[in-house]
């Protein structure tokens, strides 16, 4: 029997069959999987990802609890037609402080990696009240209670720091004013704006378009909606990497 032929002990016998198949893929398995763990870090860093701000946590969290990630993937990949439409492909930094991360696997809607900046806040307040006001053949539902119900900030706090558990570099002092500074990114003129600022210190405050002196759960995620894929300039790195 040449060693051609050898092959048919495995045919014959579904067990040697098995164990050759499982040891195969063992293999493979682990040449993929071993280099991660001698890796320091999986994830490359890139200039200006940063936590997110209270205000902003928040509305990703009315983000997740509306079911907004059902019809909206929140990560551009690396595909012509996606790149020329949404902007640069999403990089694993960007979504580094997401827990959970809100990449999707549904477009119902457009992608919203980089809608950050796209609009005013004015057109988002009026878009999550009633899309078709603003994208007449819009099939997204209205939130319109989102303008009507003040963010409750009584859990701020807790929510920084769950996330510091699970790795976001908040300090002791962004916990524990987590409340006063939503409230200072929602104003311009909070007596706390400048402290916010320094907690903050590459983060927009500004009103978001609703009542001065009154958050709500619609100032909340039009902040977060404004800063998604707003932290990393583009510009620096193509002109590092020396590329268009
Ligand atoms: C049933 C699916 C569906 C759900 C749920 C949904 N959307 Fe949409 N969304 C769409 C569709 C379709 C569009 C495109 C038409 C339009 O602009 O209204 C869209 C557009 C958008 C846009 C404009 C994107 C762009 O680049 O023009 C934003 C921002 C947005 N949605 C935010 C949200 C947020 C925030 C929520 C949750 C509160 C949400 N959507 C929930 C379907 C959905």
């Amino acid at each position: 029997m040449s060693l051609w032929h050898k092959h048919a002990v495995f045919e014959k016998n579904p067990i040697i069959l098995l164990i050759g198949v499982l040891l195969v893929i063992s293999i493979g398995g682990l040449v993929e999987i071993l280099p991660l763990f001698y890796m320091k870090n999986t994830i490359e860093k890139v200039d200006g990802v940063r936590p997110y701000t209270p205000l902003e946590l928040a509305g990703r969290d009315i983000y997740v609890r509306e079911g907004c990630y059902l019809c909206h993937s929140q990560m551009i990949r690396a595909l012509g037609d996606e790149v020329e439409r949404y902007g640069h492909y999403s990089l694993a930094a960007e979504s580094m402080y997401d827990h959970p991360f809100q990449w999707g696997s549904k477009r119902n809607g457009p992608d919203l990696a980089r809608v950050g900046a796209k609009y005013s806040d004015q057109w988002h307040r009026q878009h999550l009240a009633n899309p078709r006001s603003v994208v007449s053949a819009s099939i997204m539902p209205g939130y319109p209670w989102l303008s009507r119900t003040e963010l409750d900030a009584k859990h701020l706090s807790d929510n920084l720091r769950v996330q510091q558990l699970e790795g976001v570099p908040y300090t002791a002092e962004q916990i524990a004013n987590a409340a006063v500074d939503a409230r200072a990114q929602a104003s311009e003129d909070d007596p706390e704006s400048k402290a916010f600022a320094k907690r903050y210190p590459t983060a927009v405050a500004r009103n978001y378009g609703g009542q001065v002196g009154k958050v709500t759960e619609a100032d909340a995620l039009i902040a977060y909606l404004q800063m998604l894929g707003t932290s990393v300039d583009f510009k620096i790195y193509h002109e590092k990497a020396n590329i268009r």
